[in-house]
């Protein structure tokens, strides 16, 4: 299985594929989800960028709730995340993210944290794991907004391809 993580470049077009259903299906639909994320998320707890999560354990709770359904959604599973209203729900995430000062160590932590919790699952094609990762690898550029030389860019939306 190869779960690579590609760089970003600031300012740089991104397109990308929403996460095929059928990764959805084959980890277990909505309880499957809800394992693969709270695992994760227990990992980002022993991770280098836990500090940019809540500390309490009712508001971290909320995270990983919320968490679980946006990626049931964004995999074509049902539609249980609220928080995005109308919004197109892939720049709705990306706005979320700007409230926080994340650079490329930061997503490269985040991705690693991940690709460790996908490395756990069982029983899963590895193409479905791959094109859920590629979704993730390429996504997660648009959550970068802080660079090296002390810049901050905040990533347009015009500039992404949603790929259908
Ligand atoms: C594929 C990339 C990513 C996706 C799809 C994603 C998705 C999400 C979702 C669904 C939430 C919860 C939203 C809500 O509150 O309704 C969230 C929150 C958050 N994410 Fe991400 N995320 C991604 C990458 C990252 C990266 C790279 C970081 C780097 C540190 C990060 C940091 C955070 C933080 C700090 C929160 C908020 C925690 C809080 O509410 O206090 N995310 N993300």
């Amino acid at each position: 299985m190869s779960l690579e993580i590609t760089g970003v470049k600031k300012g740089e077009a991104v397109a990308f594929k929403n996460p095929p259903k059928a990764f959805f299906d084959a980890i277990g639909g909505e309880e499957g989800m809800k394992k693969l994320m709270y695992n994760f998320y227990d990992k980002i707890y022993e991770s280098d960028i836990a500090n940019f999560f809540p500390q309490d354990e009712e508001e971290f709770e909320e995270v990983k709730a919320k968490n679980t359904k946006f990626f049931i959604q964004i995999c074509g599973g049902p539609k249980v995340y609220e928080e995005a209203g109308e919004q197109n729900l892939n720049e709705f995430m990306v706005r979320l993210h700007d409230d926080f000062s994340i650079n490329e160590r930061a997503r490269v932590e985040w991705l690693g944290t991940m690709r460790e919790a996908l490395e756990e699952l069982e029983g899963v094609p590895s193409e479905l794991i791959e094109q859920f990762w590629d979704y993730l690898d390429k996504f997660s550029k648009l959550t970068v907004n802080s660079f090296s030389d002390g810049s901050t860019y905040y990533a347009a939306f015009t500039q992404v391809k949603e790929i259908k």
